[in-house]
């Protein structure tokens, strides 16, 4: 289970390598900002995979939250979101997937569910997150889409990807192919769109050191280098050791994040007609 990978790095997930969780959280707040003045307030909320609670925490800076239930499998991670939420939020270790299956249908007003896909099969979780919401509730989702980082996993690294199987559970996780993807996975689902952004960010590799710390020590790779004895780790760590004293000449490399920001909307119950969409197109940030 990935989650023991977030045990272990729950304590330095918010250092945000690269600062990719920190530019997309900027942007889904402000859209659930925005989004929020057109409602009733307050907002009864569940996160799915709350992780450390950082957005729980940006989110009530910005507005009157009501009844908040975070879920997440890491005890780790729950640790550090208690230390920052305090009481107020209800944190439970459970699966995201099943513990949304218990709680009673319509009964949150917004549903946040962010990095979540490469561990939780995604039509289930957004039938789920549809099932909770009040008719007009909002749904947040944001996700790397396959593309993201493709320069390292498809080029640079494929062949320690492959021996760690990166590839394979890039493939077998939910993350959409693209944004385009993700946008039709919500209206599949039923969901109307309000706002949507393709977020492309360039990252940059000084070293293996960056590599590294990317992949072992920020979770980004966690479903890939999880098993019960640490031995992916321990392979992944001679490798990029080895690599840093053999390959040092070829770095840095640029790369580019892509992660897909979209929040919906679960119609009313009279609407025939869906909603015009905001668009925005594809924006470097
Ligand atoms: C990449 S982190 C994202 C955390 C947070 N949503 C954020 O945006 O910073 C993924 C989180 O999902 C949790 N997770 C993985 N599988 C899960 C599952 N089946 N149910 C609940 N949480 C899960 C991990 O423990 C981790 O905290």
């Amino acid at each position: 289970m990935a989650t023991r990978v977030y045990d272990r790095v729950a304590q330095c997930y918010d250092e945000d390598w690269g600062g990719i969780y920190t530019a997309a959280r900027a942007c889904y707040v402000e859209q659930i900002y925005r989004a929020s003045k057109c409602r009733s307030l307050p907002l009864d909320t569940v996160d799915l995979g709350i992780g450390t609670g950082n957005l729980l925490l940006d989110l009530e800076r910005r507005l009157p939250l009501g009844k908040c239930i975070g879920f997440d499998l890491s005890r780790g991670m729950l640790r550090q979101a208690r230390n920052k939420l305090g009481e107020k939020v209800e944190l439970l270790r459970e699966d995201a997937l099943l513990a949304a299956r218990r709680l009673p249908a319509e009964s949150v007003d917004l549903v946040l569910c962010h990095f979540l896909l490469s561990f939780v099969a995604a039509e289930p979780l957004l039938d789920e997150a549809y099932r909770l919401l009040r008719p007009g509730g909002l749904f947040s989702l944001a996700t790397s889409t396959q593309r993201s980082l493709g320069e390292l996993h498809n080029g640079r690294f494929s062949r320690t990807g492959r021996l760690l199987g990166v590839q394979r559970e890039l493939h077998k996780a939910s993350t959409p192919a693209d944004h385009q993807q993700s946008l039709e996975l919500l209206r599949a689902r039923g969901f109307t769109i309000i706002e949507h952004r393709s977020q492309r960010r360039q990252v940059h590799f000084e070293s293996f050191n960056d590599v590294r710390d990317w992949a072992l020590n920020s979770g980004w790779v966690a479903a890939s280098l999880d098993d019960p004895f640490g031995m992916r780790i321990a392979i992944a760590t001679a490798i990029f050791a080895l690599a840093r004293i053999t390959l040092h000449p070829l770095y840095p490399i640029e790369t580019h994040s892509e992660i897909s920001i979209v929040l919906a909307r679960k119609p009313l119950e009279v609407e025939t007609r869906p909603m015009p969409e905001l668009r925005q197109a594809e924006i470097p940030v």
